[in-house]
C-alpha cells in the first residue's frame, strides 16, 4: 500500500530552464526510465508557448513517442484553450492549470492578471473534463514571491478554493522560489487544508535554500500525502530568477523509508534515472542522497 504519492516533474519543471534544452530523444529515454521505477505521475512536458519556454517546444514529439504505462499517468502544462489543443491532440492524460496570488509574477509567467489567469483556468478546466482528462491545479508564490515579497496564506487559500470549483482534483502548492520555512508552511497548508481539504492538496517545493525537506515533514505531519519532486534536483522556473531545482527525488525517498513510509518508488532506479539525464546535461545531480549514495558504491567497489 503506498501512503504518500510522489509526483515526478523532472521531465518538466526540471528541465524547462535549460539554456541548451535536452535533446528530444534523451527526453524520452529519461521518462521512459522513470516509467521502470515505480512511479505513478510523471510530469513529461508543457504546451506552453515556444517563445515563453523553448525547452519544452518539443512536447509534442516527447508525449507522442514515449513509452506510455497503463498505470502511470503523464501529466502537461496547458496555461490556455492552445496548449489544452495540443494536450488533447497529443493524448495526455491530466491538464495542469496555473494560477498565482501575485499579481506581478501572474503577468511575468502568464502575461496577465490573476483574475485573468483564473478565467483562462476555468475554460481550460471546463474542456480538459469535457475531453475527459484530470485536471491538476498548481498554485505559485504559495509563500514568498521573487516580486512581492511575503504572501498571505488567506490568499493561497481562496484561490485552491477557486480551482477546486473549477474542476481540479488536486492543488500543488508551489514554493516557487524555496524560501519556505516549516513555521510558514504549517500555517499555509493548514489555510489550504481548511478551504478545501488535506486530500486535495499536494506540496511542491524548490530546494533553493535548503529547507525543502524541513518543509515535507511539516506538511506530511499536517496531513498531505503527494509531494512533487525531481530527479536529481534538477529544475528552476525562467520566471523566478535565483530559483533553484525542486526537492530531489531521491532525498525525499531516503527520508520517507528512513520513516517506513511506502512510496512504491525505488530509490536506486530513481539514481539511475539522474545518473542517465545528468550525463547527458554535463552536470552533477546537486541531490545529497544522490552524491552519498555515489561515494558510497565507490568506496565499497
Ligand atoms: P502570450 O504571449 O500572452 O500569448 O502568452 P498570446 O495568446 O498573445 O499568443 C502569442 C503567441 O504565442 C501566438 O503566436 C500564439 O499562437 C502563441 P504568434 O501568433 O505570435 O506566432 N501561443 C502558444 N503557442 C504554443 N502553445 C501555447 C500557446 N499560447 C499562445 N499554449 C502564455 C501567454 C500563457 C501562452 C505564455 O505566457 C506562456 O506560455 N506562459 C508559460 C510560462 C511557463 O511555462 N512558465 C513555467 C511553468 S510554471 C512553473 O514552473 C511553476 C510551477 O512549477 C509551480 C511552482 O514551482 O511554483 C508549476
Ligand atoms: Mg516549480
Amino acid at each position: 500500500m503506498i501512503d504518500i504519492t510522489i509526483y515526478e516533474v523532472g521531465p518538466r519543471d526540471g528541465l524547462q530552464n535549460e539554456k541548451i534544452p535536452l535533446d528530444t530523444n534523451d527526453k524520452i529515454k529519461f521518462i521512459n526510465i522513470l516509467s521502470e521505477t515505480g512511479l505513478l505521475f510523471i510530469e513529461s512536458g508543457a504546451f506552453v508557448s515556444p517563445k515563453w519556454v523553448p525547452a519544452m517546444a518539443d512536447s509534442n514529439t516527447v508525449l507522442s513517442r514515449i513509452n506510455k504505462k497503463n498505470n502511470i499517468k503523464y501529466p502537461v502544462l496547458t496555461p490556455n484553450l492552445k496548449g489544452l489543443e495540443d494536450a488533447v491532440k497529443y493524448n495526455s492524460d491530466t491538464a495542469c492549470v496555473f494560477a498565482t496570488p501575485s499579481e506581478t509574477f501572474s503577468k511575468k509567467n502568464t502575461n496577465c492578471s490573476v483574475k485573468e489567469a483564473l478565467a483562462r483556468a476555468k475554460e481550460v478546466a471546463e474542456e480538459a473534463i469535457n475531453k475527459g482528462l484530470k485536471v491538476r491545479g498548481y498554485i505559485s508564490t504559495v509563500m514568498f514571491c521573487p516580486y512581492e515579497n511575503e504572501i498571505e496564506s488567506i490568499k493561497v487559500a481562496k484561490l485552491s478554493e477557486e480551482l477546486i470549483k473549477i474542476g481540479c482534483y488536486e492543488i500543488s502548492l508551489g514554493d516557487t522560489i524555496g524560501s519556505g520555512t516549516p513555521i510558514k508552511t504549517k500555517d499555509m497548508i493548514k489555510a489550504c487544508k481548511e478551504a478545501v481539504g488535506v486530500e486535495k492538496l499536494a506540496v511542491h517545493f524548490h530546494d533553493t535554500y535548503g529547507q525543502a525537506l524541513a518543509n515535507i515533514l511539516a506538511s506530511i505531519e499536517i496531513g498531505v500525502k503527494v509531494i512533487d519532486t525531481s530527479v536529481g534536483g534538477l529544475g528552476g522556473c525562467p520566471y523566478a530568477p535565483g530559483a533553484k531545482g525542486n526537492v530531489a527525488t531521491e532525498d525525499v525517498l531516503f527520508m520517507l523509508n528512513g520513516m517506513g513510509i511506502e512510496t512504491g518508488v525505488d530509490i536506486e532506479e530513481i539514481c539511475s534515472a539522474s545518473k542517465f539525464v545528468f550525463e547527458k546535461l554535463g552536470r552533477i545531480p546537486s541531490s545529497r542522497v544522490y552524491n552519498a549514495l555515489a561515494s558510497k558504491k565507490k568506496r565499497i567497489n
